[in-house]
């Protein structure tokens, strides 16, 4: 007998799906799910302390079945394989028989080839609401890191979560996304409403990534004006959301003025484009271009901390061009629990603006 109400149980499978379709890596699924919800797990200290104990109950593991091992949109099928197995395991453990329909999807999966380099992408959904509403925002990223625009990087959950728990920021802004690569934070301005973000442009500079992003956009039905391949860089986009090339290399910041999508921008955002020394000058000039452009404008940066110093000649680029930065890591709201699974220890948030008296 299980001694959790459905309402527990509604809401730890929540929580499960919310951890395999962000494919959290299973040990740290267990573990985070045992801090949330330590009434599920083996209360004995001496005993397999990551087993769920609540797995013996035929209704819970009938709510695992249709809530998330019956969606045709897996992350990837070895990751598909390696969660199946854990729950399996694990009911082994507890002695336990196997609900009919986990054990003939269990054996379909060991007959299910994954390839020998794996599959190459991922398909990666994320719950972007503070509720329980199942608002669902999926993202297809490649397994392998030949290029950072294919993957979703931690810096990028800490931006949208700042986005998510601080929606009327972002309200009836004009926003645009630097180096938006699978287009997590851009996408998240979605879901600010009442009334929503006026425009939102999601940049990039690699052919591969844009489409990419492109097509992650549309995944998510919201309408795009497309302007990756057009010869003409200038115009400005009809629709709310578009996606555009911008290379922060350029060699002369004064072709952007004829862009009104871009000069115009209230916010611009970027996740992880602090990670290359060279480019930090490149970036700089663009932001401090941009922002002395558009009175008032400003820009939020999130950033994962891999380098000190390749950090620190941002920070010296930003000083040289006498921006004002405000580090708000620490004084920032963000949603509790967060709808992303990340470690938050390496990432800052910082706001930048120009110094205009
Ligand atoms: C580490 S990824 C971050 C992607 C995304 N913002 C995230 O956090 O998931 C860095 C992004 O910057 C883009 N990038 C790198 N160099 C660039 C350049 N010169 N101009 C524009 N984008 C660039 C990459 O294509 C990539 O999408």
């Amino acid at each position: 007998m299980s001694n959790t109400s459905n309402q527990e149980q509604d809401d730890f499978i929540f929580r499960l799906k919310v951890l395999y379709n962000q494919m959290v890596h299973i040990p740290i699924m267990l573990a985070t799910l045992r801090k949330e919800f330590p009434k599920f797990f083996n209360q004995n200290d001496d005993a397999d302390t990551d087993l769920i104990q609540d797995l013996k109950s035929i209704p819970l593991q009938e709510k695992i079945n249709n809530n998330i091992l019956n969606h045709s949109n897996r992350p990837t099928t070895s990751y598909f394989k390696k969660f199946i197995k854990t729950i399996v395991d694990q009911l082994q453990k507890l002695d336990q028989e196997v609900h009919e329909e986990i054990l003939e999807k269990f054996m379909k999966s060991l007959s299910t080839p994954t390839g020998l380099a794996g599959d190459p992408l991922c398909i990666k959904s994320y719950c972007l609401q503070d509720s329980k509403k199942e608002e669902w925002v999926t993202l297809v990223n490649e397994n392998a890191y030949n290029l950072v625009g294919m993957t979703t990087w931690g810096a990028a959950y800490l931006l949208s979560d700042y986005i998510l728990a601080n929606k009327s920021f972002f309200s009836d802004k004009h926003i645009l996304e630097l180096g938006s690569g699978t287009g997590l934070a851009g996408i998240a301005l979605q879901c600010v409403a009442d009334p929503p973000c006026k425009k939102v442009v999601l940049t990039d500079y690699s052919p591969k990534v844009l489409n990419n992003l492109k097509e992650n956009i549309e995944l998510n039905n919201i309408e795009i004006q497309d302007f990756i391949n057009t010869e003409d860089f200038q115009g400005e986009s009809e629709k709310r959301f578009s996606v555009r090339i911008l290379d922060w290399e350029i060699e002369d910041l004064k072709c952007l003025d004829q862009c009104l999508d871009i000069v115009d921008s209230e916010i611009i955002i970027g996740a992880d484009i602090v990670y290359d020394p060279s480019l930090a000058r490149y970036l700089v000039a663009i932001l401090n271009y941009l922002l002395n452009k558009k009175a008032g404008s400003m820009a939020i940066i999130s950033s994962t901390i891999r380098n000190q110093s390749t950090f620190e000649i941002f920070q010296k680029e930003l000083v040289e061009k006498n921006l004002i930065v405000q580090d708000i890591t620490n004084q920032c709201d963000l949603l509790n629990p967060s709808p992303f699974i990340y470690d938050r220890s390496q990432i800052v948030l910082y706001k930048i603006y120009a110094n205009i008296q």
